[in-house]
């Protein structure tokens, strides 16, 4: 059976900063704790996948860091998770990414990303992965490496008959060339209006299945917007489900959807039914917004069962 999850993308030094309030342009505010942890989109796909996937599950992840300690760091927790690290790259010129992140009393985040090693992920560096495509059931990727390695990762497992799934974050515009690479595309609120070209940051339920029906018209075979505290709408134009997320106390959402993308990857790897699957999803990141920081907050398989 093919069940390799393979990702490709960013790992980051997650600089977290506890405060009141998310500071407006041009405000200085005291923040309380302070943590450096393990992240990056690709990086915390790949831990909360290894987490979640059963023991005969092999969870790869390509990417690369700097010369440095965070970088070291960043694969020795990847590699303690039980992902292979074997296609992480290392960079000479570039420093390990970081991300500097202030989480509010409420959960709410914001984040800058210095890319630094990520942008370094050439397409040349992801033909690496040819022979592992033959083994492998899924191919998760997101927006924090270079979008010319991105369309190589997709054009790749196409080719290999291996799904696809795109995660469009950070939120940027995409070509329908580059979208129609891609099996399962899962925008958060923000990313689908910034694919339609659409004002305003957030979604109705109600106009969720116009929005994801959009989205899928741009090239994708299906859509999973995800809809933070009211889970996610589903869509392949044949079949439609809407499927909430669980009432939880919210300490941090940083990775919520890095861990919604893992699991439902992990839940096809499981042939899981459509249904099943969305509340696997729902469940593992709802768990994961209850817990601080990205990979630390990414829960264990027996948790979510
Ligand atoms: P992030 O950027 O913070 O990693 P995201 O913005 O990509 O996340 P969201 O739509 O905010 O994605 O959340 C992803 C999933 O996490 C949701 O579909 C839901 O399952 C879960 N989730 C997010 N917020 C909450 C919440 N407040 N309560 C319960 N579950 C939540
Ligand atoms: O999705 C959360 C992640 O976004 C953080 O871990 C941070 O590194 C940024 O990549």
């Amino acid at each position: 059976m093919k069940n390799c999850i393979i990702v490709v993308g960013s790992l980051n030094m997650d600089f977290v900063v506890s405060v009141r309030h998310i500071p407006v342009p041009g405000e200085t505010v005291l923040g309380s704790a302070f943590k450096m942890l393990a992240g990056g989109k690709g990086a915390n796909q790949a831990n909360a996948a290894a987490r979640l996937a059963c023991k005969d599950t092999l969870v790869m992840m390509a990417g690369c860091v700097g010369a440095d300690m965070a970088g070291e760091q960043l694969k020795a927790g990847l590699a303690a998770a039980g992902v292979d690290i074997s296609t992480i790259q290392t960079s000479a010129s570039h420093p390990t990414g970081v991300a500097f992140i202030a989480v509010d009393e409420l959960g709410q985040n914001s984040i800058t990303v210095a890319p630094g090693a990520n942008l370094e992920l050439s397409p040349a560096d992801v033909q690496l992965l040819r022979p592992n495509l033959q083994q492998a059931h899924s191919v998760l990727v997101q927006l924090e490496t270079p979008l010319g390695t991105v369309e190589r990762v997709l054009i790749m497992a196409r080719e290999a008959g291996v799904l696809t799934m795109l995660d469009p974050a950070p939120a940027q515009m995409l070509p329908p060339s580059l979208l129609s690479l891609v099996d399962v595309l899962t925008p958060n609120e923000s990313e689908a209006m910034a694919l339609t070209g659409s004002a305003g940051g957030g979604v109705d339920l109600e106009a969720a299945p116009a929005i994801a029906a959009e989205l899928l018209a741009m090239g994708p075979r299906a859509v999973v917007l995800k809809l933070g505290a009211r889970g996610c709408y589903y869509t392949d134009g044949a079949a439609s489900h809407y499927s909430p997320a669980f009432p939880v106390a919210v300490k941090d959402t940083t990775a919520a959807g890095d861990t919604f993308n893992a699991a439902l990857a992990v839940a096809f790897s499981e042939r899981m039914d459509l249904q099943m699957a969305l509340r696997f999803a729902n469940k593992a990141a709802s768990i994961a917004v209850t817990r601080a920081g990205a990979q630390a907050s990414a829960p264990a398989r027996h948790e979510v069962d």
